[in-house]
């Protein structure tokens, strides 16, 4: 009845293709039988590669083609240790604390001694030199690889709504969003990425050693986490929630149809607050913001679950009057299993609709709600999707799909029947809809694209464009090496497609 249907086809893709390079050569007896070898390509190129392989098999080493579980000792030549780690990690293989990263050099000992040569330090690419900690307590101890199992794109971690973090979290979605109001983007991305990054951790961090092997911690981020740690705030912090530019940005865009260049222009004419902007009448609005200002109030107050759920009944009742056999899916955060959000997204789409009715449903749907008086915004956009395109090559492109960014009307009475609509005055709630309708075929890669998070998406794409040579936006993925479009009818198989591990979707709240 709602959801999409998702046709488990998992064929994923987990394994490098590693082709071997000396797939010809002859078989040779193996004399050291506790180590499985297996060379890294990356940087060293393949015909070095494959004379290293050779060499080794000659010498009685087992080397393999492709990397296994049954590998002990990964071999690379110019990686560094997280080099390796994350290359691991692309392939989404987990290196266990027994796997040996290891540098050519002793390999090379190796050969020169005619048999494995002990590993040690200065062989080892992945050694805990950044915790001091260690390098006091016991010299003869030596520590497991620090082994990075979380990855540095939010699509290969799962983040639920569980955040143990939140005191740091918090204080990173300040910094993000102030950087954003002063149109920084790139501080901005660091602090959404440190944010984001802590959101998946399934521990709460109590001290500096915490922070090892988590990636996207840097530099600023690190210290802030430090002086939180310490004193229990972040001065830096505390100095943007008093600034009275991140204020008044924060307040302006609460209202609906309020940008980042609205609430500048505002902001330089002196305004502090809404009641004088409001009133103001040398100020011109737009239909969105007179909206914005008119539904205030209900509009900040946040959707609730049972609101969402009384829209989407509502939704599901005007759309099926025109299209029965239509899909309609709740998605963003409420598909996220969030319990409230700023909106209530929906996705809509038909497998019997021709074209032209595909391309009429808003309308009706829309005109239905404004003759019962339940429309009190509604801007609605055409699609300006063209099939043979290519994907998006940005991070936040907006999409083509044609779509209706609403308010509604909802009568108290559709979301508690018992809660009584003669107490007099309002009897209804001012919501915020989006609606986007999609052609069938691309269902499952708009159904990924408008569940969200914002950050999850982001870091799709960025994984997609720079792991795999693909482009994925929220209409199609496009294999830039074969040159083709790859389809899905479920979200499953485009995680597949990208290599990726699934994410349930209320595991994507990155
Ligand atoms: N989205 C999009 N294109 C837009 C608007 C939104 O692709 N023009 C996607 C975003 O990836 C976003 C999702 O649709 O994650 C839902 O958007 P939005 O309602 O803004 O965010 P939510 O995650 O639902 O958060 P909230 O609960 O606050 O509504
Ligand atoms: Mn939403
Ligand atoms: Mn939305």
């Amino acid at each position: 009845m709602d959801p999409l249907p998702t046709a488990h086809l998992g064929h994923r893709k987990k394994r490098p293709r590693q082709t071997g390079a000396s797939m010809t050569s002859t078989p040779h007896d193996i004399r050291f039988r506790d180590l499985v070898l297996f060379i890294l390509e990356k940087k060293m190129g393949t015909t070095r590669r494959a004379f290293f392989m050779e060499l080794a098999r000659r010498k009685g080493f087992r080397v393999e083609n492709e990397l296994s579980d049954s590998v002990t000792h990964i071999v690379a030549e110019n990686n560094s240790g997280s080099d390796v780690l994350e290359w691991l990690q692309v392939q989404n293989i987990k290196a266990s604390s027994q796997l040996e990263l290891l540098d050519i050099s002793w390999l090379i000992e190796c050969m020169g001694a005619g048999r494995p040569v002990e590993t040690t330090g200065k062989h080892q690419l992945v050694v805990r030199r950044d915790s001091p900690d260690h390098s006091n307590s016991d010299p003869q101890r030596i520590p497991p690889p620090a082994v990075q199992t979380i990855s540095q794109y939010a699509c290969q971690r799962k983040t639920t709504l569980n955040n143990c973090n939140r005191v740091f979290t918090d204080a990173f979605d300040v910094l993000a969003e102030n950087y954003e109001f002063r149109e920084n983007e790139s501080c901005s991305v660091v602090f959404m990425r440190a944010a984001s990054v802590l959101k998946s951790l399934p521990f709460t961090i109590t001290s500096m050693k915490d922070l090892e092997g988590i990636p996207c911690l840097e530099g600023k981020a690190k210290s802030i986490i430090e002086e939180i740690i310490e004193d229990g705030e972040s001065s830096e912090v505390k100095a943007v929630l008093n600034d009275e530019r991140y204020k008044s940005f924060k307040l302006f865009t609460s209202v609906f149809g309020v940008g980042l260049k609205t609430s500048e222009k505002w902001f330089r004419m002196g305004f502090r607050t809404l009641s004088k902007i409001r009133s103001d009448k040398s100020l011109k609005f737009t239909h969105m913001q007179k909206a914005g200002f008119l539904y205030y109030e209900d509009l900040v107050s946040c959707v609730t679950r049972a609101e969402a759920e009384a829209v989407s009944v509502l939704v599901k009742e005007a759309v099926w009057a025109f299209l029965p056999d239509a899909f309609v899916t709740m998605t963003g955060g409420f598909r996220r299993g969030k319990n409230i959000g700023h909106d209530v997204d929906f996705l809509i789409t038909s497998a019997e609709a021709t074209e032209e009715e595909e391309q009429q449903l808003l309308h009706k749907v829309t005109n239905l709600w404004e003759k019962k008086g339940l429309l009190l915004y509604c801007d609605l956009v055409e699609s300006t999707f063209e099939k043979l395109k290519t994907p998006s090559r940005k991070v936040d492109a907006l999409d083509h799909f044609q779509k209706c960014f609403l308010i509604l009307k909802l009568h108290h009475q559709r979301v508690d029947s018992d809660k009584a609509s003669q107490q007099g005055g309002k009897n209804w709630k001012a919501i915020r809809v989006d609606l986007v309708m999609c052609p069938y075929e691309r269902r499952a890669f708009a159904l990924l694209g408008w569940t969200g998070s914002r950050q999850f998406e982001r870091d799709l794409r960025r994984y997609a464009t720079h792991e795999r040579k693909m482009i994925l936006d929220n209409h199609a993925l496009y294999d830039k090496t074969k040159r083709i479009f790859l389809k899905a009818e479920s979200e499953e198989e485009i995680f597949a497609h990208l290599g990726l591990d699934y994410i349930e979707p209320w595991e994507r709240n990155a």
